[in-house]
């Protein structure tokens, strides 16, 4: 495939980026979307051109890492995949693909195609933890029984790989998706019970301070969740919020 891509460059956070075109040849429909960028980064590297910065790490949907908006879609054109797992057998000989960074003011952009998650971090340290007591006394986790519904609901909030693909898709750039996977996954559980006030108060808290919009149930977040994550895990979170704020 012959294509042209339309890709986000920004020197830094501070410098203003545009979209620059690029031609890419002889492309096969079997290669990963960033393995095509790998070899537009070669073809730059070879002219002495400065490649395009993305993000990547696993390149198998686990680590949450690759984050691009393709043709105006977080992850791209599929359903339920990560950027890493997108091949370009969903594009056509002679496409014009548009390549942007997530967008929202509390992902800002370090580099090209590569934003700064860290507001997702500070989240998960205000609350997205038990607190485990390692004297030596711990009980054995399995011997505390969990009903199966209860604990396939927690694994599946669990899933969230922390991508960001929710607040790039959101129009109010929420990340209520998100945190209420985090809140859901302990809620659920007996030993999630012990903090859940707290956590579920403090993690809001974070959200909203590090400039996170609110949530309008749009739903467009799970749309475009390469996880799945229910919005059934939002409406927890209000209860388990509600439920904080009258204790
Ligand atoms: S809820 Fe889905 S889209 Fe949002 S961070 Fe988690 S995995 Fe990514
Ligand atoms: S690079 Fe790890 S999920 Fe895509």
């Amino acid at each position: 495939m012959n294509l042209t891509l339309k890709i986000w460059r920004q020197k830094n956070a501070k410098e203003k980026g545009k979209m620059v075109d690029y031609k890419i040849d002889n492309i096969s429909p079997d290669m990963s979307f960033l393995e095509m960028l790998d070899v537009l980064n070669n073809e730059l590297i070879e002219k002495g051109d400065d490649p395009v910065a993305f993000d990547h790490d696993c390149r198998e949907g686990i680590c949450g890492m690759c984050s691009l908006f393709i043709n105006g879609e977080a992850h791209g054109p599929d359903r339920a995949i990560t950027t890493c797992q997108l091949h370009m057998r969903k594009f056509k000989d002679g496409d014009t693909i548009y390549i942007e960074p997530f967008r929202a003011k509390a992902f800002p952009v370090i580099k090209d195609l590569v934003v700064d998650r860290t507001a997702f971090d500070k989240i998960q340290h205000a609350g997205g933890f038990v607190s485990v007591n390692t004297s030596g006394n711990t009980q054995d986790a399995n011997s505390i029984p969990i009903p199966k519904h209860d604990a396939d609901r927690a694994f599946d909030a669990a899933t969230c790989i922390g991508c960001g693909a929710c607040v790039a898709t959101c129009k109010n750039s929420s990340a209520m998706l998100f945190v209420s996977a985090k809140v859901s996954q302990f809620a659920l559980l007996p030993q999630g019970k012990v903090e859940a006030a707290d956590r579920v108060q403090n993690m809001v808290a974070e959200m909203d301070a590090l400039g996170f919009g609110n949530c309008t149930n749009t739903g467009a977040c799970e749309v475009e969740c390469p996880k799945g994550i229910s919005l059934e895990n939002i409406a927890r979170m209000n209860r388990e919020y509600l439920k904080a704020s009258i204790k």
